[in-house]
């Protein structure tokens, strides 16, 4: 029997990173994972590659893929990873690294990243030590890597002192985001991304707010020109930061707006399934915009604005809507502390004026935070 490859529907559209002899192309479209071998082609030669996945994505999506680089004169061999946080560990990386390495690969080779965010980046950072750097391409599958973790070049793994302290920076070759995949994505998971899209619109771009207010129902339902959209659209917001501060030696922080506090909520509930990053996010930018507005930047009715888009989508916007009822603000504000640089009792910040305008500052007195978190806390 052969194999008909589908031609990659029309609705694709693709933008490019623009990092010197370093830039890559994002393409974001329906049904890309059967046309992939085509995308890849053009870009880089490798003959052979590994690709590494995890247990929930491989059933639905691996043979697809294979087939197409199969296609394309790219021989494959597979990696099956354990899904979950856990996963990005040492112990992981040291397994996929021999692995890779048995598998028989020279520094022609190609590591292709397929899954969310955690695959993604233990897969970066593998081809980013391994031969001292071997090229790798992302092809995200999470609503949250499409729009987050596929681009920009951080990868890395946890350590028990943190969240991604071990990694470096590796830009990949390329990266397809097949909104196609996002179907068997759960709800959950799926809202969890989509406060990433509004963190965006938030940041800096106040008429893809409205548009969201419009249809973002649309995008959480799986309607693929919502989808490949709202996927574009944030892809370019954060391909233009990128561009711009690479290292996030100072412009690249916007893209923590509603972090700083969502980190200290994860790192209170321990990254497990209790509390979803991009539902921390969501009531972080809600604590974000809620302190802009008591320092005098940001019009309540913004803020208000906010809460409502977010509630429409199903997100939780303050404490009280997540399942943990004992909150302590010392807890968090200690997070916090350690999270960020605090010089003479001031936090660096990513606040608002409005949707659509966030500025970093580094003069929040931490005692208005304090405050905040108090109120937040209720004590
Ligand atoms: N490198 C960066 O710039 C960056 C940015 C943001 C987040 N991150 C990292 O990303 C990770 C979170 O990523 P995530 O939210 O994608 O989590 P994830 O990779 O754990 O994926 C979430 C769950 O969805 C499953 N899954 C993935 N695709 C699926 C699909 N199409 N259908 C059904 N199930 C699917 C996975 O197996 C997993 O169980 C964190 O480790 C975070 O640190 C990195
Ligand atoms: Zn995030």
């Amino acid at each position: 029997m052969t194999t008909v490859e589908r031609e990659p529907w029309p609705l694709t559209r693709t933008l490019r990173v623009e990092l010197g002899n370093r830039s890559y192309e994002i393409a974001v479209g329906e049904g890309l994972l059967a046309g992939i071998g085509r995308l890849l082609t053009p870009i880089v030669s490798a003959r052979r590659a590994v690709v590494v996945t995890d247990a929930h994505v491989a059933p639905l999506y691996l043979d697809p893929l294979e087939e197409s680089l199969t296609a394309a004169g790219i021989a494959c061999s597979r990696v099956v990873l354990p899904p979950g946080e856990a996963t990005k560990d040492f112990a992981h990386l040291r397994n996929l690294s021999e692995t890779i390495l048995a598998a028989g690969v020279d520094r022609a080779s190609l590591l292709v990243a397929l899954g969310g965010g955690v695959v993604g980046d233990i897969t970066g950072f593998a081809a980013g030590i391994l031969l001292r750097g071997l090229d790798f391409i992302q092809v995200p599958t999470t609503l949250l890597a499409q729009v987050d973790s596929s681009v920009g070049g951080k990868t890395g793994i946890n350590v028990p002192q943190g969240k991604n302290l071990v990694g470096l920076f590796h830009q990949p070759r390329l990266v397809v985001a097949d909104v196609t995949t996002l179907d068997t994505l759960d709800g959950r998971q799926r809202r969890a991304g989509y406060a990433e899209v509004v963190k965006y619109a938030v940041l800096g771009d106040a008429p893809f707010f409205a548009w969201l207010e419009a249809n973002g129902q649309d995008v959480c339902s799986g309607v693929r020109l919502a989808q490949i959209h709202a996927v574009l659209t944030s892809c370019a917001a954060k391909a233009a930061i990128v561009a711009a501060d690479e290292r996030e030696a100072g412009h690249r922080t916007l893209l923590n707006l509603g972090h700083t506090f969502g980190h200290a909520l994860e790192a209170e509930t321990g990254y497990g399934d209790d509390l979803l990053h991009g539902e921390a996010v969501a009531v972080g930018m809600m604590m974000a915009l809620e302190l802009s507005t008591r320092l005098g930047y940001c019009p309540s009715r913004d803020r208000d604005r906010l809460r409502r888009h977010l509630q429409s989508a199903g997100l939780p916007t303050a404490l009280s809507d997540l399942p943990r009822r004992d909150w302590s603000a010392a807890a968090l504000l200690d997070h916090m502390r350690r999270d960020k640089k605090v010089r003479n009792g001031r936090l660096n910040f990513v606040l608002a004026r409005g949707i659509g305008e966030a500025f970093v500052s580094s003069d929040v007195a931490v005692a208005e935070v304090e405050r905040l978190l108090k109120d937040a806390t209720g004590g």
